[in-house]
């Protein structure tokens, strides 16, 4: 238990904070400063740049929702302009406390959390949340993250969410596995996630993307569910739920028994899962999972998808986004790519 727990404690300090922890402060070794970063204007390549339905991107790398909260955490570190978009944390009708703690661990290379949606709610997203990003960064796509406890609620949140000029489009999860009822029991059955799509579509004036979870056993048939329903692009996947023992209670070591398992581990699980819907599905695909560099990027590429989202590599180095950007024209260039819209399997 110590080792994990104390583990769990010191790594997570800037972890908490993008997962919408509370944490008094949190001091970066100097290699981790981002002052050479935020200092001067957002030099974009353009051979970087993707459009997407309602999301034209300067470059297809994005904040995984949930590891960026609503954008103020991370822009502490690095000029939020350097980003493709945000996706902010996903939005339920009333704000949540989530799960007790604890919530987040660091289980090897992987992390796991079970933080239960804990979320400001969808009212104070409007007022103040999004206001900020508009104020502060008018040029970044932005995308809300939206769930709910029946296709009712994931409707009206959508319908809410038409208030903002300054979104530019929805992902419903509908894959949270720390959740007892919505979340992830919606996103395993093909007729509800069309229904589901269906009624978020006629109520949003934005594109709708359907992020879908890997705890099914044919995703294929969730991801086509989503393509009746009108969504607009798939964002896959969410986290692989996954257990941890205490050796010394004997008990699990997170409050929710299980969590969902992300980083590293989710990269060749996700790149199939892309794989085996692109055969099938003709809508854009948003990949994540287990990203940690720009070869990573190329190869959710080369999977199928057309953009990308990272989560936890965040945890690890704050920097992580900014550097992935950065370094693909330098791949680019190495594997004699024009255009990152050009890149596709063989
Ligand atoms: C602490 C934490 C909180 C998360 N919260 C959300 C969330 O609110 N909504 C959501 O759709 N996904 C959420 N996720 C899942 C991520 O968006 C992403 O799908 C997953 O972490 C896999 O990407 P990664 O391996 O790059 O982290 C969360 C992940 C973590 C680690």
């Amino acid at each position: 238990m110590a080792e994990t727990t104390e583990n769990m404690l010191a790594i997570s300090a800037h972890a908490q904070l993008l997962a919408g922890e509370e944490t008094p402060q949190i001091i970066r070794p100097s290699s981790t400063r981002p002052d050479n970063l935020k200092k001067g204007g957002v030099v974009s390549d353009p051979r970087l740049g993707v459009e997407l339905p309602g999301l034209k991107l300067k470059n297809p790398v994005m904040p995984a929702s949930g590891t960026c909260w609503y954008g103020q955490e991370i822009a502490r570190d690095y000029d939020l302009n350097r980003l493709g978009a945000i996706v902010l944390k996903t939005t339920t009708l009333r704000p949540r406390e989530g799960n007790g703690q604890p919530r987040l661990l660091k289980s090897g290379e992987e992390w796991m959390n079970c933080n239960g949606l804990h979320n400001v709610g969808v009212e104070q997203l409007l007022a103040d949340k999004l206001p900020w990003l508009e104020e502060n960064y008018p040029e970044l796509p932005v995308i809300a993250s939206v769930a709910g406890n029946s296709i009712e609620e994931y409707e009206e949140i959508a319908g809410k969410l038409n208030a903002s000029k300054h979104l530019n489009a929805l992902e419903l999860n509908i894959s949270c596995p720390n959740v007892k009822a919505g979340g992830q029991a919606m996103g395993v059955d093909p007729e509800v996630v069309e229904e589901l799509t269906r009624r978020c579509v006629q109520a949003s004036d934005k594109p709708v993307y359907v992020k879908l979870t890997p705890n099914v056993t044919d995703i294929t048939t969730i991801a086509l569910a989503a393509e009746r329903g009108g969504a607009a692009g798939l964002t896959m996947i969410n986290t692989l739920t996954g257990l941890r023992f205490d050796l010394a209670s004997r008990k699990p070591i997170l409050s929710n028994v299980t969590g969902g398992v992300s980083g590293p581990a989710l990269k060749p699980i996700c790149l199939r899962l892309i794989h085996q819907v692109r055969q099938v599905c003709d809508i854009p695909i948003i990949g994540v999972g287990g990203i940690t560099s720009a070869e990573d990027v190329l190869e959710y590429l080369i999977a199928g998808a057309q953009a990308v989202q990272v989560g936890s590599a965040s945890f690890t180095d704050p920097l992580a986004l900014p550097k992935i950007i950065s370094a693909l024209p330098v791949l680019m260039d190495q594997y004699g790519i024009d255009n990152l819209k050009n890149v596709k399997g063989e």
